[in-house]
């Protein structure tokens, strides 16, 4: 991120706030920051770590069945999710913080399905008429006309048809539900559902609205990985927190305009809590995991440097394990990992972002039954050709700032969010799309509906293309890496890179979005609407 030489810019206060993270700067202790951060934080070093068990989300139960949609004599499971406020304790020595979640936790329950099986599911708005975190009213689609509490549930990953897709337009407001149909007709993986509704994604995500959704089949039962207490979803969110335990969102210092570009909080939680520790056997496990922060990138590594495999990426299982000692992953993107604790009874020991603990493991001092081996080979990810794509799309990733050089929208192909569609890809044709980033950050970038494969990346200059108005390739192209060569919806676009993927266009005609995952830029125009037609 660089630095700009303006009296506390907002990029200042957030480079400020990631180095934060890092255990290198109090937030305390910070003057510049007394401005932004309206009220004391809680202080994360005074806290004992590891008193609190690591909390696994409860599985989701139907509350019945009901016709499905389009052959109405098949009855098929029917869930309803309400969003409502509660309190939870993050940590054993803090006081219970006001969340709002899906039937009052968070992360909400996980539904778990089988691919194929198709699923009702009722979101139901029960959330109070004010919101507990700051709107900037100034945002497209946030105005003050239009209610401030409102929700549109996506289930990010799932091949849904637009109607059940979760547009960001298609808010409701408390009082009002919406059902919503999953075909589940995917392969297996672990997809997310949070919301999505316009100008206020980022607050009522972190303001807790985010779960876990597990799709199973026949192919992944064959590899007998981990599972049941083996198998553990773990799902990071980064917040800051006041000296009252409540959840503290930043603002910029116009009172008018509290958008702030980035926010990373100091404090990681997984599955809701902080610095939780896990009892584990020494055998092999199954960690689903989840970067469900606002903008955080995470960097994680085990503190005695064990090795690990990652299987699967975003929507599903890699061709082979993929051995590991760092896992670099961004907002929205979900690894699917083996952890083996075996040779390791009777240790503990940390699962660490960058150099900051969040989670302990503590692995039982008996020998555990045999786990069995990894299998060598797991799904099959058959290359699409780049010869197969009709079409190739260079789309820009930009930013606008002010005259101090603070960002105040982030822009996908200099369009805002409410201009006319221009992405129109045609219902089961394949697709490049280039992302040429032109600013400093990387964004991961999502697309709706459909699952792509990373081509490559490769570095340009931004320079060139004002003066020349074409890409200006710097450097030879380097392939994704074995750990991202998989099934993918959202991918890292580096800062001056063009980073190309690869799709399939299948499943439904409508309107999609895509957008980038950095919630304050996606709530500030980093998103655009997209049609697959006929
Ligand atoms: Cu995770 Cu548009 O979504
Ligand atoms: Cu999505
Ligand atoms: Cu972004």
């Amino acid at each position: 991120m660089r630095r700009r030489q303006t009296a506390l810019s907002r990029r200042e206060f957030l480079a400020a706030s990631g180095a934060a993270a890092t255990g290198l700067i109090l937030p305390q202790t910070n003057p510049q920051r007394a401005g932004v951060i309206g009220r004391p934080l809680l202080n994360l070093e005074t806290l004992e770590k590891f008193v609190d068990a690591l909390p696994i989300p409860r599985m989701a139960a139907p509350s019945g069945t009901r016709p499905e949609p389009r052959r109405p004599a098949q009855k098929i499971p029917y869930y309803r999710l309400a969003m409502r406020p509660f309190a939870a304790k993050i940590h054993r020595d803090v006081p219970a913080t006001r969340f709002w979640g899906y039937e009052g936790t968070s992360p909400g329950p996980t539904i778990e399905t089988r691919s194929g099986e198709p699923i009702l599911v009722e979101w139901v708005n029960q959330l109070p008429a004010t919101h507990i975190l700051p709107i900037d009213h100034t945002i497209h689609g946030a105005g003050r006309e239009i209610a401030d509490v409102r929700v549109v549930a996506h289930l990010h990953g799932a091949k849904a048809p637009p109607e059940s897709d979760g547009y960001p337009e298609a808010w409701f407001a408390p009082g009002k539900s919406a059902m919503y149909h999953y075909p589940n007709q995917q392969d297996a993986a672990m997809l997310w559902y949070h919301d999505h509704a316009l100008g206020i994604t980022r607050l009522n995500i972190y303001a807790g609205l985010l779960g876990a959704y597990v799709i199973r089949d026949h192919f992944e039962d064959g590899l007998r990985l981990p599972r049941g207490k083996y198998e553990i979803p773990l799902i990071l969110c980064d917040r800051f927190f006041d000296s009252q335990g409540q959840l503290y969102y930043p603002v910029s210092p116009d009172p008018e305009s509290p958008w702030v570009p980035e926010v990373f909080g100091d404090a990681a939680l997984v599955n809701g809590k902080l610095f939780p520790y896990l009892e584990v056997e020494a055998c092999k496990y199954r960690f689903r995991l989840l970067n469900g922060s606002n903008a955080r990138f995470f960097s994680l590594s085990f503190s005695n440097g064990l090795q690990f495999h990652q299987i699967g990426t975003d929507l599903g299982l890699l061709p082979a394990p993929v051995p590991l000692r760092r896992l670099d992953i961004a907002p929205a993107e979900r690894a699917d990992l083996i952890v083996d604790f075996a040779g390791h009874a009777g240790e503990n020991f940390q699962l660490l972002s960058t150099i900051l603990p969040v989670l302990q493991f503590r692995v039982a001092r008996r020998p555990a039954r045999e786990s069995g081996g990894l299998p060598a080979t797991l799904r099959p990810v058959p290359k699409i050709p780049e010869s197969a794509a009709v079409q190739t799309r260079l789309l820009t990733l930009g930013e606008k700032d002010d005259k101090a050089g603070n960002p105040m929208t982030m822009l996908l192909d200099n369009k805002h969010w409410s201009m006319p569609v221009t992405e129109t890809p045609k219902l089961n044709s394949a697709e490049i799309w280039s992302f040429a980033n032109f600013t400093d950050d990387s964004h991961p970038v999502h697309l709706h509906l459909v699952r792509f494969q990373i081509l490559d990346r490769q570095s340009f200059e931004p320079e060139e293309y004002y003066k020349q108005g074409k890409i200006v390739s710097l450097a030879n192209a380097v392939p994704a890496a074995p750990n991202e060569a998989g099934w993918k919806d959202t991918v890292q676009a580096h800062s001056r890179m063009v980073t190309r993927i690869i799709a399939r266009f299948e499943g439904f005609t409508g309107r999609y979005v895509w957008h980038c995952h950095i919630l304050e830029h996606e709530d500030n125009e980093m998103m655009r609407p997209y049609d697959v037609i006929a």
